[in-house]
């Protein structure tokens, strides 16, 4: 019998690949940024190098693929192509939330992508709420050792949950457990949004609390309002999530408000990244990396060739922009004066 959890899951893939789930008027923000065009880069476009370390492992690409599924065997398919292309093209891969595995061990082949990228950074992914609903450090763990993962991200996501009926609610403490488990697991512990941001505040409590990086997941991509929209039961649910529509803090001004709040940790940028020169933008931003999901979904849904030529797109369009920028790596992108707010 299909559980509640293969439902939501195989719903979530279902909405994000057929239906409007973006924001209907709010944007990342990277709109508001431009690169000043050097028309003498004076750099060699063949010898500009994006690549980077994170976490202790080598990307040739400053690129992450954001956490998306796991659980049902359609999902099973896209995890295995997603993690085929990012072991060919030598970028990170988070998985979907593994809590259906961590409750139903025989749905753990469905995030073990291992055998068929066994260089790449791979992240392990778990509800923050699911600790206040009875997991712990053991489960943690779990999630990680089942995956080979190199890191767990935690991913917080208070307003999907308070937009359905059987959500989450109870998010009193979790923090305090947040650093219990930073504590304890001998992986760097990330800690993420799905879609709309983490402020300057929580990033604060965030580094406090010991999380090896956080990826602010900001609004101006995915709304996961809009996607728990089309899995309403009825109008009056459907009309609760359609008025948080346009919720969020924007990508840029979250990679911004976390990066003056917590200096010293590593920021993912994610939520609405649609190009290399938005990756590029992030970067000169501060980010350390940038997070693509939905984009890589949809390729995923066709072959993971069709991922690999995305990555690729993407790899060299921030190339180019570093050249035209007259950057010759990702460093010398971060440079005061190469990014303006228009
Ligand atoms: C997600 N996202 C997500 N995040 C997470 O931490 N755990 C998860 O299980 C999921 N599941 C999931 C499923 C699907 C189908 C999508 C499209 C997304 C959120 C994702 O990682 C990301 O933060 C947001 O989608 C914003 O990025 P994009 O889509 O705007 O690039």
């Amino acid at each position: 019998m299909e559980g509640r959890h293969e439902r939501r899951k195989s719903d979530h893939l279902r909405i994000a690949l057929e239906e409007e789930v973006g924001f209907p008027r709010l944007t990342t923000g990277f709109e508001r940024f431009r690169f000043l065009h050097q028309a003498l880069p004076e750099v060699d476009l063949e010898r500009v190098d994006c690549s980077t370390e994170f976490f202790g492992k080598k990307l040739r690409t400053p690129l992450l693929i954001s956490s998306m599924t796991g659980g049902t065997s359609e999902a099973e398919t896209v995890n295995l192509r997603l993690a085929e292309a990012a072991q060919a093209t030598g970028v990170a891969m988070g998985l979907g939330s593994q809590r259906a595995a961590v409750e139903d061990a025989s749905l753990e082949y469905t995030y073990r992508v291992r055998r068929v990228a066994p260089d790449i950074l791979l992240m392990a992914n778990l509800g923050a709420v699911q600790l206040n609903y009875g997991y712990g450090v053991d489960q943690a763990r779990r999630a990680v050792e089942m995956v080979e993962a190199d890191a767990l991200i935690l991913h917080l996501n208070p307003l999907q949950e308070a937009l359905q009926p059987d959500g989450d609610w109870n998010w009193s403490g979790v923090l305090s457990r947040i650093e219990e488990i930073c504590r304890a697991l001998d992986v760097p512990v990330v800690v993420k949004e799905v879609g709309w941001g983490i402020s300057g505040k929580v990033a604060k409590w965030l580094a406090d609390a010991g999380v090896s990086a956080i990826d602010v997941a900001g609004a101006g991509g995915t709304s996961w309002s809009q996607v728990e929209r089309f899995r309403a039961p009825d109008e009056r649910w459907e009309r609760l999530a359609a008025s948080f529509e346009d919720w969020g803090i924007p990508t840029a001004e979250s990679l911004l408000m976390v990066r003056e709040a917590a200096p010293g940790v590593p920021v993912i940028a994610s939520g609405g990244i649609r190009n290399g020169i938005d990756v590029a933008k992030a970067l000169a931003l501060g980010a350390s990396l940038a997070g693509m999901a939905s984009p890589f979904l949809k390729a995923a849904s066709v072959s993971s060739q069709a991922v690999v030529e995305e990555i690729e797109l993407i790899s060299k369009q921030l190339q180019v922009a570093c050249f035209a920028s007259g950057a010759k790596d990702v460093e010398a992108l971060r440079e005061p004066g190469r990014l303006y707010r228009v």
